[in-house]
């Protein structure tokens, strides 16, 4: 089956978050199944570095903003990718500095609907084989918002492909005006409330949605609460009267770049057979590394580690209020990772800095330490306030580390809270609350602070985890069995 993958990150060459790790681990599993894959990306300026050689497959005029933008579409093989990697090249668009998003400040690239309309038209034309390449996709599969125009686009062919819209994230509806609506030529039949209108504007997003053959979410739970208004950010109503082609996918993770027996990044190596002299070995590195104590008395208290996005989903602001209480009343350390909105960033940099010994803060993007934050650490907070799947808990489950987590989306759908039931009949493999309130998540904590004084239970804990398998072998069964409807 030959499948096209449209969208705007993908690990190793460009990734903001969970997107990138998906658009590595789930074609590359179906690519262990027979399939036959291409994965597009717009030409960013930092992915293109990192290209070697490269053939140019032809030439596209597209529509832009302001007249016609000419493409060029790029194949590359690419060391990571068993598949070949297709990229679309505008160097007005997408050759800057950056991330491919924002600017430096942390705004939207102001012509952000002229990029990602730009990239679904040229997707669109390679779905067609509009260059006679000679491979003409059976089913298109594009992720979010930035691809979300490609199902509307592919809708109005005659004759075309399968179309698969993938939603990661809600929160982002890639909502532009009316203004850039017109300006970008867009088809007008598709202007109305049945169509890609949201109150007044344009919505990337419902596009995909109201126009894609199927919708995936990465979560059977994130399926059932994008259906409600309190998760649905307005599309609830849209998305229940689609349910009919909505299908919650958990995500897998790829389990050869996260493995605690193997992974680079690591000081020691373990598994679930032997875990404690790895951990141990690995939390020391941690300590050391963050120039926090790594005395006896600080190996002995309970190491809680963060990784991620600091926005408002993450929960971040439970975090702030919870930790200066624990630091009062435990002997707990902390070791966060992470970037996003600036007073978060602040308020984090500040908590470090009052409480050196015991917190630690980095701000800014590391793939090494979060994977050293995975190993080292003794718990993993993800109070997020909704998650569509989560990877970082299925990540900290591998690596023996248990999550608290509130009982969201992926979240829920993964871990299993620690009570007596749970622990008897070993499922228990992590922390979850149930109430959106910080004085829930403390007490998540202090049960988890508990259980860890207590070695025989917690080492059960954390076999259950490492033992759990969450490849994606299951989950890339259930795209190609929808591919094939
Ligand atoms: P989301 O996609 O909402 O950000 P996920 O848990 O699905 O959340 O995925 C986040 C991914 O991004 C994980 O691979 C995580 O390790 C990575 N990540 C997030 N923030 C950072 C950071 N500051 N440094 C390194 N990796 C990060
Ligand atoms: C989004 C979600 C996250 C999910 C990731 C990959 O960024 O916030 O929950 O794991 O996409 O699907």
């Amino acid at each position: 089956m030959k499948i096209l993958f449209v969208a705007s990150e993908a690990y190793p060459l460009v990734k903001t978050g969970g997107l990138g790790d998906v658009l590595y681990g789930l074609p590359h599993a179906l690519h262990a199944r027979g399939a036959d894959i291409r994965l597009l990306l717009p030409g960013y300026r930092a992915l293109l570095q990192q290209l070697g050689q490269v053939r140019i497959l032809g030439w596209f005029d597209v529509r832009g903003a302001e007249g016609m933008v000419s493409v060029r579409i790029l194949e590359t093989r690419h060391a990571a990718l068993d598949f070949p990697l297709w990229v679309v090249d505008c160097p007005s668009l997408f050759d800057r500095p950056g991330n491919p998003y924002v600017d430096a400040g942390g705004q939207d690239w102001p012509d952000n609907a002229e990029r990602f309309t730009v990239f679904a038209r040229a997707a669109a034309l390679l779905a067609q084989d509009a260059l006679d390449l000679d491979w003409q996709p059976e089913v298109v599969h594009a992720h979010d918002w930035q691809a979300g125009l490609l199902p509307a686009f592919l809708a109005d062919l005659p004759v075309r492909p399968k179309s698969v819209f993938t939603i990661h994230n809600l929160a982002y509806g890639g909502y532009f005006s009316h203004g850039d609506f017109v300006r970008l030529q867009l088809p007008s039949h598709w202007w109305s409330p049945e169509g890609v209108e949201f109150h007044g504007g344009l919505s990337m997003l419902k596009a995909g949605i109201v126009y894609a053959d199927a919708v995936t979410t990465v979560s059977p739970t994130y399926a059932e609460e994008i259906c409600t208004p309190e998760f649905g950010y307005g599309l609830d109503g849209l998305l229940l009267s689609r349910r009919y082609k909505l299908h919650g996918i958990l995500n897998g993770i790829d389990s050869t770049t996260w493995n605690p027996a193997t992974d680079a990044h690591l000081a020691a190596h373990y598994s679930a057979g032997r875990i404690l002299p790895g951990k141990r070995r690995n939390k020391q590195a941690l300590l050391e590394r963050t120039r926090l104590p790594a005395d006896d008395a600080a190996m002995g208290a309970p190491l809680l580690g963060l990784v991620g996005r600091l926005v408002e989903q993450k929960g971040i602001d439970w975090v702030l209020a919870a930790i200066p209480q624990l630091l009062a009343e435990t002997d707990a350390r902390f070791v966060l990772l992470g970037s996003g909105q600036p007073a978060y960033e602040q308020k984090l940099v500040r908590l470090a800095k009052q409480h050196p010994d015991r917190v630690f803060v980095e701000i800014g993007y590391n793939e090494p330490l979060a994977h050293q934050i995975e190993a080292g650490a003794d718990l993993f907070l993800m109070p997020s306030r909704f998650e569509p799947c989560g990877l970082n808990q299925m990540y900290s489950l591998r690596y023996g580390t248990p999550p608290i987590v509130f009982k969201t989306g992926g979240l829920a759908d993964t871990v299993v809270d620690a009570n007596a039931a749970t622990l008897e009949d070993v499922t228990a493999n992590g922390f979850v609350f149930d109430t959106p309130e910080v004085t829930a998540f403390l007490d998540a904590i202090r049960r988890a602070l508990d259980l860890y004084r207590q070695p025989a239970l917690w080492r059960r804990l954390q076999q259950t985890g490492m033992r759990q398998s969450f490849d994606w072998s299951e989950s890339a069964g259930h795209y190609l069995s929808l591919y094939s409807m």
